[in-house]
């Protein structure tokens, strides 16, 4: 969930790992702290709130050193204060920790420490991992003696044993950051669950939890895998597995450069990223519509087309925005390729055990890579022995890595905690996929010709439903202090009415409920009166007489109506009290212009109410925790 960075090296290290946690704020978080190996010992500085905060402390504060570690927290265990801020300190301040995940078994573990003497200081579950290192540190010290000299400190090995047997009484997901007080130069890493990336420069050696701490100091990275832990110095790099040993580590080249996260003039990533999704639905589509064979070509699938055409049914698993991706994806995947589908929260599948026969593939959603969820039902799908594959925005993330193949979105970071291009990402990956998949199946040549030449046509189109903006501005001015909001949309607008309304909760705080549009007479109607504002979204097509009698049926109850609809239509107008217009595409590909409305509605409303709209409270950019 939250963000790990650390360093080892010749850099005024406090720097480095400021630098680093602020680009990590995107991923969400409500404290923050370091810990700077010196001379003299571990000197620690953190605070609940903004890194900002942290900043100022340390500039009053300073502290030098090379070596160190640092963390933005997303409190699992224990309130967001100063006192459950990472770092922790392991007994008497021999060790330092930042942890990233949730230590499981904390409760007995926390009880056994304090059997042993030693005295806890926060409420968190990862104060217990510190402890337990310094205990088997002390362990080791008192098995083996010193190792080293005492000069030059404690032998890494002697270190490195006290981390494998703290580990091997964990229970739980990590990612640790690890300083010994007596073991200069070196920081210790590892990985159970939660991501963590190692940077290898000249002479130094950097840690983060994703790669945009990285960028612009070096392009070598190494993703650890689950069970490493890996021994970082200035000059060396020394990965082990838990259970295999030396591992000889797969240095791979950062391609994000310095621009990818940078605002580049505008006031939000949020907007940045709504403004990017012509480019990034063409980045999506990029090398992927083969117009000779009128189909999509799917590289990277790693299933030969006999065993593609032996799958009888498709279960798409995600969380969130993900999720409502993979709703759009049922229906263009049962309408195109006539393929059973279903889609699966991801924290459900891992637990729920459906059913699945050995026809049925399984994709994993997911913009990170590293959603928790996501990662336990995918691997649960491959233990069953499904071919599972992902769909999925951040190369060399644990999902992406683990996948038996999938679909990359190329859409860039996306830095904004609330998800947008990676949505229509998605759902253009979604439709490439269902076009291909039927075009092995039922799909006729023209028709598919058809759809490709649809899709082309869909960066311009997404180009020209940015037009809106200042009507939603106009429309979000007039409406933002209404409190309670419902999303009506069907067919294909009704996972975009969901995620319409997802957006406006997670950014605006405001309560809002997506529904199928004709659902609401079935309970929700009782919400309707002149505070509660409905946002149809109606653009043209099979049912749009149906949608516009479940708009009279809210006007009737005297419910404000706001419209999404399709250019020039008056007979909207009519009814509703705002009507935002976008251009008019085919049915399925409505949700592609009729998401970025109300993207940008949710955004001019939490700007309106006073909301951060890049780092809303309570959630993080990815959910790393259970
Ligand atoms: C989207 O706005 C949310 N922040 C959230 O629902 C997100 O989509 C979900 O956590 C899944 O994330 P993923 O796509 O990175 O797996
Ligand atoms: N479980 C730990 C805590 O509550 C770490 C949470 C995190 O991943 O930030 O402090």
């Amino acid at each position: 969930m939250c963000g790990i960075v650390g360093y080892a090296g010749f850099r005024n290290v406090s720097d480095f790992l400021l630098e680093g946690l602020h680009r990590l704020e995107y991923r969400g978080y409500d404290s923050a702290g370091i810990a700077v190996l010196s001379e003299t010992g571990i000197d620690v500085r953190k605070r609940a709130g903004r890194v900002t905060e942290l900043g100022m402390l340390i500039e009053s504060q300073p502290i030098p050193g090379s070596v160190g570690i640092g963390h933005t927290r997303w409190a699992t265990h224990g309130e967001p204060t100063d006192v459950n801020s990472h770092p922790h300190f392991g007994g008497s301040g021999e060790v330092a920790v930042v942890h990233n995940g949730v230590i499981e078994n904390y409760d007995s573990l926390r009880k056994q420490l304090q059997q042993l003497g030693y005295v806890f200081r926060s409420q968190t579950d990862t104060e217990v991992a510190a402890h337990l290192l310094a205990h088997h540190l002390n362990e080791q010290i008192r098995l083996e003696g010193l190792g080293g000299s005492g000069e030059e400190g404690l032998d890494t090995d002697l270190c490195l044993k006290a981390v494998e047997a703290t580990l091997a009484r964990l229970k739980g997901t990590y990612g640790l950051a690890i300083l010994f007080r007596e073991c200069p130069g070196t920081l210790i890493a590892a990985r159970c669950g939660s991501p963590l990336v190692i940077g290898i420069g000249e002479n130094e050696s950097f840690l983060a939890s994703d790669a945009s701490p990285l960028v612009g100091y070096t392009k070598e990275v190494v993703y650890l895998s689950d069970n490493e832990i890996a021994v970082l110095s200035q000059s060396a790099l020394r990965i082990e597995h838990r259970h295999t040993g030396k591992v000889r580590p797969s240095i791979q080249t950062l391609s994000q450069v310095n621009s990818d996260i940078e605002l580049n003039g505008f006031p939000h990533y949020m907007l940045k990223e709504i403004y990017e999704q012509p480019q990034t639905v063409e980045n999506a589509l990029r090398g992927r519509l083969d117009s000779e064979e009128a189909t999509a070509v799917m590289g990277g699938l790693n299933l030969s087309a006999k065993e593609l055409r032996r799958i009888d049914r498709i279960v798409l698993t995600a969380c969130g925005t993900s999720w409502h991706a993979g709703l759009v994806g049922e229906y263009l995947l049962e309408e195109f390729a006539r393929m059973p589908t279903e889609v699966e929260y991801a924290s459900e599948l891992r637990y729920r055990n459906p059913p699945m026969s050995d026809r049925t593939l399984v994709f994993a959603i997911t913009q990170s890579g590293e959603t928790a969820d996501t990662l336990a039902a995918m691997r649960e799908c491959k233990r069953k022995g499904h071919p599972t594959l992902a769909i999925c925005n951040v190369v060399g993330s644990s999902i992406a890595r683990e996948a038996d193949g999938g679909i990359y979105l190329h859409a860039g970071p996306e830095i904004g905690v609330a998800s947008t291009k990676a949505f229509t990402s998605q759902v253009t990956v979604l439709t490439l996929l269902a076009l291909y998949f039927a075009r092995m199946r039922h799909m006729s040549f023209p028709t598919g010709q058809r759809i490709i030449k649809q899709l082309r046509n869909m960066p311009e189109m997404i180009q020209k439903t940015l037009e809106c903006h200042d009507k939603v501005r106009e429309v979000a001015d007039r409406y933002y202090h209404f409190n309670n909001y419902l999303y009506l949309g069907r067919l294909y607008n009704f996972p975009v009415a969901l995620e319409g309304a997802l957006k406006l909760k997670e950014i605006s705080y405001i309560h809002a409920e997506g529904y199928p549009a004709a659902e609401m007479k079935h309970g929700p109607i009782a919400l309707v009166d002149e505070q509660t504002p409905s946002v149809f979204i109606i653009p043209r097509g099979a049912i749009y007489s149906k949608v516009i009698s479940n708009m009279e049926e809210i006007r009737a109850r005297r419910g404000p109506v706001i419209a999404i609809a399709c250019e020039g239509d008056l007979d909207v107008a009519r009814i509703a009290d705002e009507v935002i217009y976008v251009p008019e595409v085919e049915e399925y590909l409505q949700p592609l212009v009729c998401a970025i409305p109300l993207q940008l509605l949710s955004y001019h409303i939490a700007l309106l109410r006073g909301c951060n709209v890049d780092r809303p409270r309570n959630l993080a950019k990815s959910v790393t925790v259970e």
